[in-house]
């Protein structure tokens, strides 16, 4: 284990212990998925254990935390500040715990809106994170992203994605300009026809959303 893996398994005992558990599934989910898709077992680990470092702040903490580091905010931020976890955890990972890998870093930094340009570290990340066996249990869309996570990342990226426009459409949350670009990137570059089937089948599979598309 090297000092940031000790720093984040010892900040870990310090965060309400429903969201530790959380952060140890999600761990777990990702070195699996790692391990599937030839992704570095080691970055996985930090990024998975850094992930929700900021996630048990309230939404003014965040706002102020943001105004601190001049992160300019999108219009999506201000309406969901949660969504700032992420990205605002950055500059901490840096100076506080020495994480300098920009892979990683970009991992922690995605995993609430995701984004264009993600690398296999990064999408490893964003899935294990949604896919988590609580989560998992609670929509069947997850479940189906899941399964997709088995074979092919950018599949299970795009049937997260569409599963969160729709229940953003329905519940009136906003869409961040990074989850648009995401969708958008990942709509070019995979295979159209396979998409279009898998949304069916998602459709087809029910109304249930549960709250697992809510935090990004
Ligand atoms: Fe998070
Ligand atoms: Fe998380």
């Amino acid at each position: 284990m090297n000092d940031a893996e000790e720093l984040l398994r010892a900040a870990l005992l310090k965060v309400p212990a429903g969201l530790a558990e959380h952060v140890i599934r999600v761990l777990e989910e990702a070195r699996r998925l790692a391990e599937i898709h030839g992704v570095d077992r080691h970055a996985v680990t930090i990024a998975a254990l850094a992930h929700d470092l900021l996630r048990a702040h309230s939404d003014e903490r965040l706002l102020t935390i943001a105004e601190e580091q001049g992160y300019e905010l999108d219009p999506a931020d201000r309406l969901a500040p949660i969504l700032l976890h992420g990205p605002l955890a950055v500059p901490i990972l840096q100076e506080r715990y020495g994480i300098m890998d920009g892979d990683v870093l970009g991992a922690v930094a995605f995993h609430t809106t995701a984004n264009e340009g993600m690398t296999p570290l990064q999408k490893v990340l964003f899935i294990a994170d949604k896919i988590e066996p609580q989560k998992r249990e609670r929509a069947a869309e997850v479940q189906r992203v899941a399964e997709l996570a088995e074979t092919d990342l950018d599949a299970a990226m795009l049937a997260y994605l569409d599963y969160h426009v729709r229940v953003a459409l329905k519940s009136g949350w906003p869409l961040h300009s990074h989850t648009v670009a995401a969708r958008n990137e990942l709509l070019a570059t995979h295979e159209s026809g396979t998409h279009r089937r898998a949304a069916e089948a998602a459709e087809d599979s029910g109304q249930r959303t549960g709250d697992s598309g809510q935090y990004l």
